[in-house]
């Protein structure tokens, strides 16, 4: 057992708690929460501490779910009424000295039904495809291996999506929440933009935001010079000196 650590900071609009949710939760106000993005641990997939309070060390599943609940209780209760939590999950694999064979267990439909006992609305998930070949070099996982693809195709399976599971909290919602792109284009030409330029900013932000997907579809890694880039000023750049 580590010694339980709490702590605190405040600031405009801003507070920050240190703890295990399980206590500090208690001390948010009833209704006061307009949205929550959790992603808790998949179970006991990976160990992020030695603590007892630690979600990730259950010794069981259904000890996983116990646990998670005393959260998922206290969120609801925090939350306004017709506003979300949005959960992060993966489905989890069996290993054979788990169960005796290589599959999946359902961890993502358990989350659900966890979230669903506790009153929450279940009202829509947001998939992520997850790259087969990172995944594979990441988890090492053999049943993504091309050695196992090569072998016999039939012990392989699909990379694990990421879902964001997204939760209601029942009740009518008391303020809209209203898209934000007018005020987005009025702070841009207060701060002297023209049209013209507010043009120029989105194009450039969704070049890069193509850039970085292209990179992400591609697992690709960033080669040394690409560290440097806009980092090394203009008379030392080797460029420059030749
Ligand atoms: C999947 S990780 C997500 C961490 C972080 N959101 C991120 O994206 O890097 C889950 C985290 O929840 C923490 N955790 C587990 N049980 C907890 C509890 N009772 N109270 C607060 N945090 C807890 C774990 O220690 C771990 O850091």
């Amino acid at each position: 057992m580590t010694d339980y650590i709490t702590d605190e900071a405040h600031g405009t609009n801003w507070s920050l708690l240190l703890g295990d949710s399980c206590e500090r939760l208690a001390e948010i106000e009833t209704d006061s929460v307009d949205l929550s993005i959790c992603s808790p641990p998949f179970a006991s997939l990976f160990i992020y501490s030695p603590s007892v309070r630690d979600l990730g060390n259950a010794a069981s599943r259904v000890e996983f779910l116990e646990h998670y609940s005393f959260i998922i209780r206290e969120q609801l209760r925090v939350t306004k009424p017709g506003r979300r939590a949005c959960i992060h999950v993966q489905q989890l694999t069996t290993t054979k000295s788990m169960t005796g064979y290589m599959g999946m267990t359902d961890f993502r439909g358990e989350v659900i039904r966890a979230f669903q006992d506790a009153g929450w609305i279940y009202d829509g998930e947001v998939t992520v495809w997850k790259d087969p070949q990172a995944q594979s070099i990441r988890t090492r996982s053999h049943a993504l291996a091309f050695a196992t693809k090569n072998r016999d195709s039939a012990t392989t399976r699909p990379a694990l999506a990421d879902y964001l599971l997204l939760f209601k909290k029942p009740g009518e919602n008391a303020v809209d929440v209203a898209s934000r792109v007018l005020e987005r284009f009025e702070a841009l030409r207060a701060h002297g933009f023209s049209e013209e330029d507010i043009w120029d900013i989105g194009a450039i932000t969704a070049l890069f935001g193509l850039s970085n997907r292209m990179a992400n579809l591609t697992s690709m890694q960033p080669n040394p010079e690409f560290y440097l880039m806009g980092r090394v000023p203009k008379a030392a750049s080797p460029d420059k000196a030749r």
